[in-house]
């Protein structure tokens, strides 16, 4: 049974300094909803309600943003603005939330073993919030279908021009059906010609929980962190592990012309 989602959240967001200085990039808006939110949301159209943040030194903002605040809440209730809360309200009504710390940001893979206290034995959808998505259904409620027929690991990829690989991790399989890849290996941030394909690897996971056993082991890879990436890389030697082309667009709110094509889109979807 697939209940619980990961938001490893610990990361500095280097590239969005100074903005990023004092507040998570996971709270940055695109217009008038942090990232985090959107990511939330996903998980909850998909099933997942068992939320869990890998969090870091100056991530408060992220659990004050899902808990009630009281004083706000006095504020405005009965007036023409209560409205702006309601969403957020149904968000921490039908979630639970559980917080642990990363407290050495030694990257992605290590996020996700220090989110195993909040995990278990079971099997969990990651989301990085900084991929921010539009997509019906969501990638997640996409990628949980095809869990439930295959039971296996499952990667979010979409295409990229070659020359743009080494920004990514990067899948080698076979198409076993249509958009859906087994996965034979993955490299992390490969140069175009050292690219098996040019399937990139984008921030939506569904993984079984052997995977610890793999990132325990996992030693520094790409930019001396222990990455996700390779970890998945090596499960996939003995698992059965799946790469899926979703439907839908992906942006990258991890760089600054991301963030603006999203913010834009998102404004231009919402004004009449
Ligand atoms: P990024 O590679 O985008 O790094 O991490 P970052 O620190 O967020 O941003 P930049 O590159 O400095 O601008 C991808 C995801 O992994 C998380 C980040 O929070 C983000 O969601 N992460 C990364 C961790 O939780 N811990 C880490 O040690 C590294």
């Amino acid at each position: 049974m697939l209940t619980k989602c990961l938001f490893p959240a610990a990361g500095y967001g280097t590239r969005f300094l100074p903005a990023t200085k004092a507040m998570p990039k996971e709270m940055l808006p695109i217009v008038n909803k942090p990232l985090i939110q959107y990511g939330v949301e996903e998980a909850i159209e998909a099933g997942l309600t068992d939320i869990g943040f890998v969090s870091g030194r100056g991530k408060r903002a992220i659990e004050d943003h899902f808990d009630v605040s009281y004083e706000l809440e006095q504020q405005i209730v009965g007036t023409s603005k209560e409205h702006f809360l309601a969403d957020i309200r149904k968000i921490i009504s039908s979630c639970s939330f559980a917080y642990t710390r990363q407290h050495e940001m030694k990257g992605l893979g290590h996020a996700i073993l220090t989110g195993r206290n909040l995990i278990g034995d079971n099997p969990f959808g990651v989301v990085l919030a900084d991929d921010f998505c539009i997509a019906q259904p969501g990638i997640l409620s996409q990628m949980v279908n095809l869990f439930v027929r295959y039971g296996c690991s499952i990667v979010a990829v979409e295409e990229v021009p070659k020359k743009d690989t080494q920004k990514y991790g990067v899948i080698d399989g076979e198409e076993i059906d249509r958009g859906v890849f087994r996965i034979s290996g993955m490299i992390e941030k490969p140069e175009p010609e050292q690219a098996p394909s040019n399937l990139a690897i984008i921030g939506r996971y569904i993984l079984t929980p052997d995977i610890f056993i793999n990132l325990e082991n996992q030693v520094p890879g790409a930019g001396g962190e222990i990455q996700l990436t390779d970890a998945i890389s090596a499960h996939a030697k003995d698992n059965m592990v799946i790469g899926f082309k979703f439907t839908g667009r992906r942006f990258d709110c991890g760089t600054l012309n991301g963030f603006v094509e999203a913010t834009n889109t998102v404004f231009e979807g919402m004004t009449p």
